[in-house]
Order: C-alpha cells, then sequence, then structure tokens
C-alpha cells in the first residue's frame, strides 16, 4: 500500500536504536527523509548507512540530546534549513532503570522527567511551530503500556509516559485547526532481534540487565499473544499513524502495541 510518505522529511528521536531504529528504517523504506535525531553518534551512523544502502530516502544522522532546547533548537533549525520542512516527528526516546520506587533518588526521578517527558515537550514545541505554519504534519511520540498499568519498578517512568498520553491529547485538540495529528503509541516488553540493532547508550545492549531469558518467557506466557514485542511491531504503528493518507482522520488517540497486555 502506498502510505504516501515519498519524499516528506521526518525526524526520529532516539533512531538509533531498537525501536526508534525500525521506526527510520521503515520510514526510509517508505521513501521517506528521515533525520535520526540521537545521543549515540556510534550507532546513530550504522543505523543511517544501513538505511542509505538498503533505501531510497535520504537518512541523516544528526547528534542531539532532546533534553538540551538548544540542541533541540537547532536540530529543527537544521531540517528546516536543509529540506524546507518537518512533516513527521517521532519522539521515540526513552529511559528507565528498572528499580522500587523506594530504592530511587530524586536525581534519578529528575533524570527520568527529563529524557521521558521534557524531551517529548521540547521536541513537539519546536516540531508544533513549523507544522502549523505549514498546515500539515503528524507528531507520534512513544509511550509504554507501563503508563496505563502501573508497573512495579517503573513508578517515575510509568507517571511520566502517562503524561505524555495526556499531553499528546491536548496537542492534538490545539492543533488539529492547522492540520496537525498527534497521537501515542505504547508498546509492551520489545526486544531487539539481535545487538547489531542497538549500541552502548540503548536499554537493552545488556537485556539480562533488564530481563532475564527466564522473565521474558514468562512475561510472553502473560500475553493474549503469547510473544515478546520486536521493534518492527511497533513501527509499523508508527508508519500507519504518520501517515496522512491512511491516518488522515485519527488524532489523540493512544494506541498499545503489546500483545494484548493492556486492552484500557
Ligand atoms: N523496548 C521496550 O520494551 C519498551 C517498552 C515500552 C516503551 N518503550 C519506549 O519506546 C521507546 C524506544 O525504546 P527502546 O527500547 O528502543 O530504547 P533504547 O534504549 O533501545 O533506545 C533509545 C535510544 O534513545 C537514545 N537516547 C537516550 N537518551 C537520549 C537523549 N537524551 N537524547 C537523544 N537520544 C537519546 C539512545 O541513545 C538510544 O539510541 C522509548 O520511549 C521507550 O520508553 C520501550
Amino acid at each position: 500500500m502506498n502510505l504516501d510518505l515519498d519524499e516528506k522529511i521526518a525526524i526520529v528521536t532516539g533512531g538509533a536504536s531498537n525501536i526508534g531504529r525500525a521506526i527510520s528504517m521503515n520510514l526510509a523504506k517508505e521513501g521517506a527523509n528521515v533525520i535520526v535525531a540521537d545521543l549515540d553518534t556510534e550507532q546513530g551512523q550504522i543505523t543511517s548507512g544501513a538505511a542509505n544502502q538498503q533505501y531510497s530516502g535520504e537518512v541523516i544522522f544528526q547528534q542531539c540530546d532532546v533534553t538540551d532546547t538548544k540542541n533541540v533548537k537547532s536540530l529543527f533549525e537544521m531540517t528546516v534549513g536543509k529540506y524546507g520542512a518537518v512533516d513527521v516527528l517521532v519522539n521515540a526516546v526513552g529511559w528507565d532503570e528498572l528499580q522500587y520506587f523506594t530504592a530511587t533518588e530524586p536525581n534519578f526521578w529528575d533524570k527520568i522527567i527529563e529524557i521521558n517527558f521534557k524531551g517529548v515537550l521540547n521536541c513537539s514545541f519546536e516540531a508544533l511551530k513549523i507544522m502549523n505554519t505549514k498546515g500539515s504534519g503528524s507528531i507520534v511520540s512513544i509511550s509504554s503500556d507501563a503508563s496505563k498499568q502501573g508497573e512495579p519498578r517503573e513508578a517515575v517512568y510509568g507517571a511520566m509516559k502517562a503524561g505524555v498520553n495526556s499531553f499528546m491529547k491536548t496537542i492534538a485538540k490545539e492543533n488539529g485547526r492547522y492540520g496537525v495529528r498527534c497521537n501515542t503509541v505504547c508498546p509492551g516488553v520489545t526486544i531487539p532481534e539481535d545487538d547489531t540493532e542497538v549500541g552502548d547508550s540503548s536499554m537493552w545492549k545488556n537485556i539480562d540487565s533488564m530481563f532475564t531469558q527466564e522473565q521474558l518467557a514468562k512475561i510472553a506466557k502473560t500475553l493474549p499473544l503469547k510473544k515478546i514485542g520486536r521493534p518492527q511491531d511497533v513501527a509499523n504503528a508508527v508508519l500507519f499513524l504518520a501517515s496522512n493518507k491512511v491516518a488522515g482522520h485519527i488524532t489523540g488517540q493512544v494506541l498499545s502495541v503489546s500483545g494484548g497486555y493492556s486492552m484500557v
């Protein structure tokens, strides 16, 4: 199916590894020009290089820390300077370490708030100015089913992702009149196919530090679809929501891609 993303300009934050990487690759496959915006230069260059080898869209890497407003401003200025527009923004950056709330400290909470919540605000703010002026655009934020479920060891992360869900609904209501759609995708546990898909700064560089193989098997057993998610599962949903052609009447939605983990 033609999604009409050919030659569209897409920024994917956290686009170097795992879910963000699959989103960058998917968009490039559809012919979009993709800016992979990530902290991790080495993995960002690997991902952009791989996409350029295989697909028609031009993929460039831009080093960017989404928590730094100056960095984010430069990212959007560079993109508009080079391509004249931003048609799609995917906020895929996220970070967490699994710990019980009572075992954590305020500086850990601050880091989670900055990366998972403020990063989305910073990038969406710049994108909306450009998209509203153009009269079209699609923003997709990657949240988490932890935002709906109250996951043990993800207290602050889950709260920030719930904040993202709400923020995205509000900006959907505020900016629909300018032709801008804003949607959210909530993955469940989603692991890379292999370790070439993740750089050193990925949460999944050492999968065992997140979940042991036994824990992953247990999680899969509890899910209606009986399997753990893969980055492509999430990236397919993002591609759909990014496309004005197929999702042109969809905004303010929060879609779980989690094997049925959450049905709220
Ligand atoms: N993988 C999962 O199981 C899962 C589940 C639910 C939600 N999510 C969400 O999906 C998104 C992608 O997760 P993932 O598993 O691909 O993560 P990941 O850790 O594999 O990749 C995250 C990427 O973001 C980059 N990054 C981190 N901080 C950054 C910053 N401040 N500025 C710019 N780049 C930064 C990293 O370098 C990395 O390339 C995140 O928002 C995450 O919270 C993931």
